[in-house]
């Protein structure tokens, strides 16, 4: 009888894609999704690390998880237990704390040996204690998972770098994702030509500092700016994004890349951090404010209509309420369409949950949420710009009401549309007739010169 799975993702979009390869690695030993952890066989949580409130989570949902467990084997003693893992960065950083913290969890492994899964689920069956594999293999998973596929998705993510060699002061990345690996670019065309011929339209590039993306190509090493420009001779192939990228590495063939090839969306997250160059010297960043700002205006005389979002951490250790000033003045100065913004949270490990000057937690509320006014308002103002302009929009699937399909903006908008469910997959050309904090509403464009609609 078949198998269920059931996989909770915590955390980026790496993990995400990360999930879905667990899952692809599975299917072939008999293991089938499952609704909920309640029907499932075998639970895997895939965990983040990056602030103290995601790993926490993680804890109390083990919890609850064993309590299904448990109850499992009381309805049915003979039935075969349900195998509880916990992978990502949280199994990678704290492994053997929770093999001791919680002895029920039958599998705790990091990011980088997932491709051993249906391996290491035949030796928990086995195994009276916990299968714990958290290596830094010298081989490459990717080179030992099967195809990714679209699975009836049109928009896709396809991881081309992992790891990070930058080490940020706060970031615990570097230790539990591991050092910089590109994969090869024949991998990643391979990919994005099979994703593509399954119907996905468009793919988001993932890399925890993807930017310094440095592929082996039959010749050379290929950069990000020059793997687009390759992608996007992809038949199907409309639309790509890239995350997460670091400033001080944009080059001049992403920069190239941007002016010169229309399917990279004009729409780019590009974390800052902090606008106070003490800041991000103590936070070791390899950029000050002011390239940041010469940096966004190279960008934007390539890509006029770029639009950005950033990454943001207040109450850093040291952080003043002049620099938190200047961070103020940045965002202002700058203007995005979209942030995530964050309270600095002191990471076990990395250098600056050791440093002088941990800043009060009521000081970092209220930084956060002026910081947060700004941005919101930002995106506001950005979203009301858009009414009255026609976006092409592609359409992925059903809104929550009837007869509403809901799609995605060049800018990352969410956009609902009443439209026929003959449009979806498809970019549509929308008129934007409204503006919310966090979507647009919209309506058909009218083809021009006839009353027909028009989809590109
Ligand atoms: N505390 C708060 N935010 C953090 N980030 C990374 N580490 C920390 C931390 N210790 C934020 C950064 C990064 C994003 C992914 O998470 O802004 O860009
Ligand atoms: Fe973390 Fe800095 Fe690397 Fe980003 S660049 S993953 S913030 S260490």
């Amino acid at each position: 009888m078949a198998k269920k799975l059931y996989i909770k993702s915590y955390g980026c979009q790496m993990n995400v894609y990360d999930s879905e390869r667990m899952a692809d690695i599975l299917a072939p030993v008999g293991y089938a999704p499952a609704a909920s952890p309640e029907d499932a066989d075998l639970v895997i949580l895939n965990t983040c690390h990056i602030r103290e409130k995601a790993a926490e989570k993680v804890y109390s949902d083990l919890g609850r998880l064993r309590l299904i467990k448990e109850e499992r084997i009381s309805a049915d003693a003979a039935a075969e237990p349900m195998i509880l893992a916990v992978a990502g960065c949280v199994a990678q950083a704290e492994g053997e704390e929770i093999v001791n913290r919680a002895p029920f969890v039958d599998m705790v492994f990091g990011p980088q040996t997932y491709h051993r899964l249906p391996e290491m689920v035949a030796r928990a069956h086995r195994a009276t204690g916990t299968v714990l594999d958290t290596d830094f293999p010298a081989e490459s998973k990717f080179d030992h998972l099967p195809d990714a596929k679209a699975k009836g998705r049109f928009s896709a993510f396809l991881t081309v770098q992992e790891g990070c060699d930058k080490f940020c002061s706060f970031c615990v990345v570097p230790y539990t994702r591991g050092a910089e690996f590109s994969r090869p670019t024949g991998q990643v065309l391979d990919e994005a030509r099979q994703l593509a011929e399954g119907g996905v339209r468009e793919i988001t590039l993932l890399g925890q500092n993807v930017n310094n993306y440095h592929g082996a190509a039959a010749a050379g090493e290929w950069s990000l700016g020059r793997l687009i420009a390759e992608l996007a001779d992809i038949d199907g192939l409309e639309r790509i994004r890239y995350t997460t990228s670091y400033p001080a590495d944009v080059d001049e063939e992403l920069i190239a890349a941007h002016r010169d090839v229309p399917a990279l969306m004009p729409y780019l997250h590009l974390p800052v951090q902090s606008g106070a160059d003490t800041v991000l010297k103590a936070m070791n960043r390899r950029h000050g404010a002011d390239d940041y700002r010469r940096l966004v205006e190279t960008l934007r005389r390539a890509r006029p209509d770029l639009a950005l979002s950033s990454d943001f951490i207040v109450g850093f250790p040291g952080e003043t309420d002049k620099d938190f000033q200047e961070t103020m003045d940045l965002v202002a100065e700058i203007g995005f369409v979209g942030a995530y913004s964050f309270k600095y949270s002191p990471r076990p490990g990395t250098p600056a949950a050791a440093l002088p000057g941990q800043v009060d937690e009521a000081v970092k509320k209220r930084r956060l949420a002026e910081l947060q006014d700004l941005l919101n308002a930002q995106q506001r103002t950005f979203n009301d710009a858009c009414v009255g302009s026609v976006l092409p929009v592609l359409l992925d699937g059903r809104g929550r009401h009837p007869g509403q399909l809901i799609g995605r903006s060049p800018f990352m908008q969410a956009v609902h549309v009443s439209a026929p469910d003959a449009l979806i997959g498809e970019i549509a050309e929308l008129s934007i007739d409204g503006a919310h904090p966090n979507s647009l509403a919209a309506t058909l464009a009218p083809a021009a010169g006839s009353e027909e609609r028009v989809v590109a």
